[in-house]
């Protein structure tokens, strides 16, 4: 039995690594080259103290109240040298990933679909190399280089991970770099190099209602989570407020449709700001989250979408002193311009 444990590193790079039934997490990381914090091994000194987002675990009582006391552990907080994983786990580990003599991993692929949705996105799918391992985090992201050496541009996954194929939910920017790449150039079979996973917008376990709001191909990394929870199933209330500018900018309705009927727990809504449109709710996502979707803040907020978008839900959240369990945001901040370094 082999469990996966995801190390998230503060630079926001992830490493995945295989830890053996009654192994700990720190010989796993190192028995694969990724060399964690450690000084003593021993559970004396705290050097490589972690937080544990998810998962079940072992740290026996070996370890001294100095190096993780009592209120330190009931926060979840672990000490890799001890920690024996008894399920698939994730990890932050305080450090960048280079002081663990890890880094991101590159992978090739092969452009199997690239389709215009509507005038504003694109459906991008890659084939990844047979043998390129792909392990990620539903709602994580990836940089894909810009084929011309234009540098690259970082996209969410909008499928779920394990897949060979990986698909993507793009914006089309008028005079875009990769836009224009996507709408003009790219044919099936050209090579594609992506580097990641990286991220740290990804889907905790739920155990109260959630509720997630999505502008534009911000939708994207949603897809990605409803993929998994409609294989996983959930018991908690889970709604998405899904927000474009436009009518026909409304994409992959078929696929939440799906999602509704798989899950029995999801609803979702849609808003369209356009004030020409014939839509039954316009305006923004804030305008529609009703108290029956907020239960009073006792909800793990999701939040993913273009800058401004995302800034205006904080505000409005701040405004209407809405405090949620927990608040995770992903925005799609545009890359720098030519030249900088990206
Ligand atoms: C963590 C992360 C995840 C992301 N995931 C996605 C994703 O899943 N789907 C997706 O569509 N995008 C995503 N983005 C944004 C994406 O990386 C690019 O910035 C975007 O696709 C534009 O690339 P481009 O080469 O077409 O345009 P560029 O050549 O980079 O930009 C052209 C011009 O358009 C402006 N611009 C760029 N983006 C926007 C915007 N959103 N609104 C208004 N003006 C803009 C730029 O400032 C520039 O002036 C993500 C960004 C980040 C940081
Ligand atoms: S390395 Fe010292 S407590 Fe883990």
């Amino acid at each position: 039995m082999s469990y996966t444990i995801a190390l998230n590193f503060e630079d926001g790079v992830t490493r995945f690594i295989g830890c053996k039934e009654g192994e700990t997490v720190l010989d796993a990381a190192y028995r694969q080259k990724v060399n964690l914090p450690m000084d003593c091994s021993d559970g004396v000194c705290g050097t490589c103290k972690g937080h544990c987002e998810q998962g079940e675990f072992d740290m026996g009582d070996e370890y001294l109240e100095e190096a993780l006391s009592d209120e330190e552990a009931a926060e979840g907080q672990v000490l890799t040298c001890q920690m024996v994983p008894s399920s698939d786990c994730v990890i932050q580990v305080p450090v960048a990933s280079s002081l663990c003599k890890t880094q991101v991993g590159k992978i090739e692929g092969t452009l199997a679909v690239v389709e215009q949705l509507s005038e504003d996105s694109i459906e991008l799918a890659v084939d990844l190399d047979e043998g390129a391992e792909l392990a990620f985090l539903p709602g994580q992201y990836i940089h894909i280089d810009v084929p011309g050496g234009e540098g690259h541009r970082s996209y969410s996954f909008s499928s779920k991970p394990g897949e060979r194929r990986a698909t993507f939910l793009i914006r089309n920017i008028p005079n875009g770099v990769m836009s224009g790449y996507l709408t003009r150039q790219a044919k099936v079979g050209d090579r594609l190099s992506l580097t990641g996973p990286l991220g740290s917008f990804y889907l905790r376990e739920i155990t109260r209602p959630v509720l997630m709001l999505a502008g534009g191909t911000g939708l994207a990394p949603f897809l990605s989570m409803l993929e998994q929870l409609a294989e996983k199933g959930s018991d908690q209330p889970m709604h998405l407020i899904y927000g474009v500018n436009k009518d026909d900018h409304l994409v992959k309705v078929d696929a939440l449709d799906a999602f509704a009927e798989k899950l029995p727990t999801f609803t979702y809504s849609t808003v369209v700001v356009d004030e020409a449109s014939q839509h039954p709710r316009k305006g923004y996502v804030t305008h529609h989250m009703d108290a029956e979707v907020l239960h009073d803040g006792d909800i793990d907020v999701y939040l993913c979408g273009p800058p401004p978008m995302v800034d205006a839900v904080l505000k409005h959240f701040d405004a209407e002193g809405i405090v949620p369990q927990s608040f995770h945001y992903e925005k799609f901040t545009p890359n720098q311009a030519p030249g900088e370094a990206s």
